[in-house]
């Protein structure tokens, strides 16, 4: 017997269910309770997969007691599978994800658009990462854990060039993750699966066990150039999730039926987690991406190499967007160097040469249909200010992602501090790595001066 609650939430998106099967349309999904024997289990989740192959047309949910029961089943090896728990249909929450530390290992460290790189992809393998919640970022490593030799130990490679003995970054570097990937989802789920919206609300997919990040070299760096020398089967230490998370639900409570993504270079990587979050829970996304040019997004895809391919041509953001199921008709692409070429199937009039908050901006003056929107942006902090006045004049909420300079991570150095203006008009400053990095557009002041900042051990002390 189903809980009732399960069936309340189907008839609010117009799905019947009768039995263990809710049906609409074409659509089929199919409810087991998590005290079957778990081969039992397993054998009949498998059959619903291998009968759908990969099209989510029929998908399968197990209800389990509690949390822990859940949790326990999400980091295991069942077949092609959502969760969700009795516990939280009767009050769904939003469970924070755990703070851990731990070492991801490398699969591969690619370099994106021209020679020489300044945008690379760094891909892991992390069994432990468990739960993200976009915009939530990771403190890591900049230098691989070495053997047990002492801090500056080098592994037997390293020894071509001999040991480094220039200043190494001591302390971790902040960075978003750009994309999740779960064990038995393929890595373009999204882009077939339509949830009832209701559902997906109290609906959880696999806990994942690998991510993406993408990072810019900075010229001045210290940290980033490091980040280059990575290769596969480095292990790096982590920590994290860290910083609050946006719980995308409160949308739609809040009437919000359109959502657009405004992102800025490097400031699109997490943007991207952000956008996979949205369509899980079946929000229409438009996503607004700038750049220098459109070859700066080109990379080799040695991981999608096939039997009679090596590797495929790809291209950051826009091929996630497209296996985020972001249709190509909501993609568009500003680009200030260049007019930009044809890009995948994203029609030509999406493609803009100039800023990105330029090509929004007319975007709006032109837009036929307004329903209740909501807009998020990452980029320089130029741009996030420009976007600021945009939608404060088309009465869009908007809310930024910002990036710090950060010691900590976790709230105690109080090197990310950004001044904002309290809602009784005094102003007053935050910490971006505890209180954000997701922030209301509207409280940040953006002319900080960042001169007045306080100071902090920023790492780049030789390490011994
Ligand atoms: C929450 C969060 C998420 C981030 N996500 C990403 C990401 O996905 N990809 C990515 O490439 N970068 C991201 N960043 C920025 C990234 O952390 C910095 O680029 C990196 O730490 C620079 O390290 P470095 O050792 O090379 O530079 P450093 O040697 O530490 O500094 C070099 C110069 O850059 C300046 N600088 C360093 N960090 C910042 C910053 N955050 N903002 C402004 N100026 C800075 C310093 O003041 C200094 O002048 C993120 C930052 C935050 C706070
Ligand atoms: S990084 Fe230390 S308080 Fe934010």
């Amino acid at each position: 017997m189903l809980p009732i609650q399960i069936n309340n939430l189907l008839a609010r998106d117009g799905w019947t269910l009768r039995d263990n099967e809710a049906r609409c349309g074409s659509r089929c999904i199919t409810f087991f309770s998590a005290n079957r024997a778990t081969a039992a289990l397993a054998k009949s989740l498998r059959a619903i997969a291998e009968q759908d192959a990969g099209r989510f047309r029929h998908i399968s949910v197990v209800i389990t007691t509690n949390v822990e029961q859940m949790n326990r089943l999400r980091a295991g090896k069942l077949p092609r599978v959502f969760f969700t728990s009795i516990v939280e249909l009767e009050s769904p929450v939003t469970t924070v994800p755990r703070v851990t530390s731990f070492t991801a290992k490398i699969i591969a460290n690619t370099p994106v658009g021209p020679t020489p790189p300044v945008h690379y992809r760094l891909v892991f393998d992390a069994p432990e990462l468990g739960d993200i919640l976009p915009p939530q970022f990771f403190m890591m490593d900049v230098l691989p854990v070495r053997t047990p030799l002492g801090s500056r130990a080098v592994r037997r490679a390293d020894w071509h060039d001999g040991v480094d003995w220039s200043p190494q970054p001591l302390l971790k570097r902040p960075f978003g993750l750009c994309r999740v990937y779960r064990p038995n989802f393929p890595v373009d789920y999204l882009k077939r699966l339509a949830l009832p919206p209701a559902l997906a609300a109290v609906l959880h997919p696999p806990a994942a066990t690998r991510f993406d990040l993408l990072y810019k070299v900075l010229p001045e760096g210290i940290g980033t150039p490091l980040l280059t020398k990575l290769r596969r089967g480095d292990k790096v230490h982590m920590v994290g999730p860290l910083g609050r998370t946006f719980d995308v639900r409160a949308l739609r409570a809040d009437g919000i039926e359109e959502v657009h993504i405004i992102g800025g270079g490097v400031g699109m990587a997490p943007l991207i987690l952000l956008v996979e979050e949205l369509r899980f829970h079946s929000f229409p996304v438009k996503v607004f991406l700038g750049m220098a040019t459109l070859e700066s997004l080109r990379y080799r895809d040695e991981l999608a190499a096939t039997f009679g391919e090596k590797s495929r041509d790809a291209y950051i953001y826009i091929d996630d967007l497209l296996a985020a199921g972001v249709a190509p008709a909501d993609i568009f692409l500003a680009c200030d160097r260049e007019q930009p070429r044809q890009a995948r199937r994203i029609p030509r009039e999406n493609l803009f040469h100039g800023l990105v908050p330029e090509q929004y901006r007319r975007f709006l003056a032109t837009r036929k249909s307004a329903g209740k929107t909501a807009a998020f942006t990452c980029g320089p902090n130029r741009m996030m200010e420009v976007m600021t006045e945009i939608c404060r004049e088309a009465n869009i909420l908007l809310k930024v992602l910002l990036e710090k300079r950060m010691g900590c991570g976790f709230g105690v150095c109080f090197s990310c501090v950004q001044k904002v203006r309290r809602v009784d008009g005094a102003t007053d400053y935050v910490r971006v790595c505890k209180d954000g990095p997701i922030f209301d557009a509207k409280d940040i002041v953006w002319k900080n001066d960042d001169s007045k900042q306080p100071s902090v051990n920023c790492g780049c002390a030789a390490r011994s």
